[in-house]
């Protein structure tokens, strides 16, 4: 079983420092839960495994499989099996939707589709996520409706067919039944092999993709793991408990609240002098 596995990361956005030394690892067919407040580093860390370039990487590593995703270009991590569901998908005027998937697909094998064979996928792909096939013919999430849009993520998931799948806050913007839609393709494609980790603030979409496994980042670090029961505690109490408990102060902004120093870092520093 492949392991993605991120140790000591750093990285910076515009010069701010927002991971802060995270160590974190999964293995694909596992579905992990990944939680925090707004403004902790979530999407920050998996636009970095994924290799946007507005991310710059200022420590550490991530390996997936034992290879080195950081040497790698974002198409290549692509290959090697990772996904990303954005949270803000772009709208991407002039590119044709079903053109993107056939290339995207394409880049994935050694010899271009037959043309039937990938219209059947695409199909099939659209009615499993529930959005009309005609849409295959519009730009890229122009003028796609929030739900829409996110539909298309789980879309590009089914297509893909990734070994990782990190789905950021997909289930923003989804009616309810879009949410049962979009989670049993989750689970399906968790059945077919694939690691899932999930961010979402709300338990619903949690509800119905069962992490077996949820981290919490504050301040840029994965500060509490463990089983499930981590989520239903932050459902009902929030991230307070965090502040009492390991006595880590919560910023309510990573910036620039991030570059104070916090209790936990204050508490750490006392006691490499106690110990000198
Ligand atoms: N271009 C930028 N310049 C300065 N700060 C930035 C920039 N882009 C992102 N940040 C900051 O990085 C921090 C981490 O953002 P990130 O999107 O990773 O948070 P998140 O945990 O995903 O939050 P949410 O739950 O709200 O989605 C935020 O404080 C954000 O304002
Ligand atoms: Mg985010």
């Amino acid at each position: 079983m492949a392991k993605l596995i991120i140790k000591d990361l750093y990285v910076s956005v515009k010069g701010t420092s927002i991971l802060r030394g995270l160590n974190f690892e999964m293995d694909e067919g596992e579905t992990v839960a990944l939680l925090g407040p707004n403004g902790h580093g979530k999407s920050t860390l998996i636009a970095t495994i994924m290799g946007d370039p507005k991310y710059s990487v200022d420590g550490g590593s991530i390996t997936f499989d034992g290879q080195d995703v950081l040497a790698m270009s974002p198409d290549k991590r692509s290959q090697l099996g990772l996904f990303l569901g954005m949270q803000y998908p772009a709208e991407i005027p002039g590119l044709n939707s079903a053109d993107f998937y056939k290339a995207a697909m394409n880049s994935h094998r050694e010899k271009p589709m037959a043309l039937f064979q990938f219209y059947r996928e695409l199909e099939k792909a659209y009615k499993e996520v529930g959005i009309p096939f005609e849409m295959n013919s519009r730009n890229l999430n122009e003028g796609f409706s929030g739900g829409e849009k996110k539909r298309n993520e789980i879309l590009q998931m089914r297509l893909l067919k990734p070994r990782i799948a990190m789905l950021d806050e997909i289930d923003s913007g989804l009616d309810v039944d879009a949410i049962n839609v979009v989670s049993d393709v989750i689970n399906e494609e968790h059945a077919r092999g694939a690691g899932i980790l999930v961010i979402s603030h709300y338990a619903r979409l949690l509800d119905l993709v069962k992490p077996t496994r949820a981290a919490i980042i504050i301040n840029g670090r994965i500060v509490v793991s463990g089983g499930p029961e981590i989520i239903k505690r932050v459902d009902t109490e929030g991230y307070e408990w965090i502040k009492t408990e390991l006595g880590i102060e919560v910023a309510k902004e990573i910036n620039p609240a991030m570059n104070q120093v916090s209790i936990g870092v204050c508490a750490t520093r006392e006691a490499v002098k106690n110990e000198k």
